[in-house]
């Protein structure tokens, strides 16, 4: 099915399966006591070079790891309940 259907199709599915596993990883970290954060404002062809990283692998996006400085986090701005754009149907 992913050879037939082309490699736009192939490169949103390894960028779907890469985000899911990458939430995973963030919650686990969170879970171990680790902070994370999504990026992707960086050069994807120069993290291909400097981590030797194949052509047949898609660079979906990057994690930094670390602690979070408390004493520095901004406040929060407004985020939308849940219930505004999940409906769950029974
Ligand atoms: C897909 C995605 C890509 C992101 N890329 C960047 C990035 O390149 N640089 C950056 O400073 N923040 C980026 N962010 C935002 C940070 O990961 C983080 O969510 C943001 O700093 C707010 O942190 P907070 O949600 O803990 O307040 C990105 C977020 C997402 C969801």
């Amino acid at each position: 099915m992913y050879t037939s259907r082309g490699e736009d199709f192939q490169r949103d599915e390894a960028i779907r399966n890469a985000s899911l596993s990458a939430m995973l990883f963030m919650l686990a970290a969170k879970d171990k006591g680790w902070d994370t954060c999504p990026m992707i404002g960086f050069d994807p062809d120069k993290v291909r070079e400097i981590l030797n990283i194949d052509e047949q692998y898609e660079i979906a996006l990057m994690i930094t790891i670390g602690k979070e400085k408390v004493s520095s986090r901004p406040p929060r701005g407004y985020r939308k309940p849940v219930t505004e754009f999940v409906t769950y149907v029974e």
